[in-house]
């Protein structure tokens, strides 16, 4: 699968949670190729302050409109700036890169923490007609404005709050085993924070069902080349999240 630039224009531009943004921009060309897991990486200005593109997740596509979204929060200069292109305005889009979900499966659940949630959309649009589940956690009712997303995909959606002030108080990994005592689940998918993949991948292990998760990485060039975006292999080599990943079987990254 190639990877391409873009000229690609806004077609949209919406604040949908507290700084947190759904862009979405007209590429028939990236819309026909991408799959869900993978990201775009886009130049937020002309002048190059910041100098490095901002790496994204693919959160929709809709191939006949040929368009594609990406949700993210405001987390510094580079996407502070992102979020005032407006509609029409043009966005140098480099994509779809990175290795995407494997579909195979028949009942999955999908787990996702915090913003690790904006890949999932996709993922699960995809997975449709297949019934889905979803586990979703986040600090409190706020973050997980998520469900309004999810409703329309999936068959149940399953939530923790760190404050308990929506679905159950804890995380995600404190009901995942019960979950999963009670589903017939063939494959996990997971995104968010380290520590939580870490808990799911331990916990698909003792359940044996596989599992796939989708890193956050801190990435410069997001096409193999600078190495900023490394991990550990269970087998003692090194993985480029950008090209490796970001998604990998939770047994290659996680003992
Ligand atoms: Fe440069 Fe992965 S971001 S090698």
């Amino acid at each position: 699968m190639s990877k391409m630039i873009v000229k690609a224009p806004v077609v949209q531009q919406r604040e949908i949670a507290k700084s947190v943004y759904q862009l979405t921009l007209h590429s028939p060309e990236l819309t026909q190729q991408a799959v869900p897991g993978q990201f775009i990486h886009l130049r937020v200005t002309e002048n190059y302050q910041p100098l490095l593109r901002r790496p994204l997740s693919i959160s929709s596509v809709n191939r006949d409109a040929g368009t594609l979204s990406t949700i993210y929060r405001i987390v510094g200069q580079g996407t502070m700036q992102l979020s005032t292109f407006k509609t029409d305005a043009i966005i140098d889009c480099m994509g779809p890169l990175g290795k995407g979900f494997d579909l195979q499966c028949h009942t999955p659940l999908l787990i996702g923490g915090g913003m690790g949630l904006a890949p999932l959309v996709f993922l699960a649009q995809r997975l449709c007609p297949r019934p889905l589940e979803i586990l979703m956690g986040g600090r409190n009712e706020q973050e997980l404005f998520w469900q309004t997303v999810y409703r329309d995909i999936c068959d149940k959606i399953h939530i923790t709050t760190d404050d308990g002030s929506l679905g159950r108080r804890g995380f995600t990994v404190d009901i995942l085993p019960d979950l999963l005592d009670k589903g017939t689940f063939d494959r996990i998918y997971a995104c968010g924070p380290r520590p939580m993949l870490e808990a799911i991948a331990a916990i698909a292990k003792q359940f044996a069902i596989p599992c796939q998760v989708s890193l956050e990485e801190h990435m410069a060039c997001g096409v193999g080349a600078c190495l900023s975006c490394t991990c550990a292999g269970t087998d003692g080599k090194r993985r480029k999240v950008c090209t490796d990943g970001p998604v990998f079987w939770a047994g290659e990254v996680f003992g």
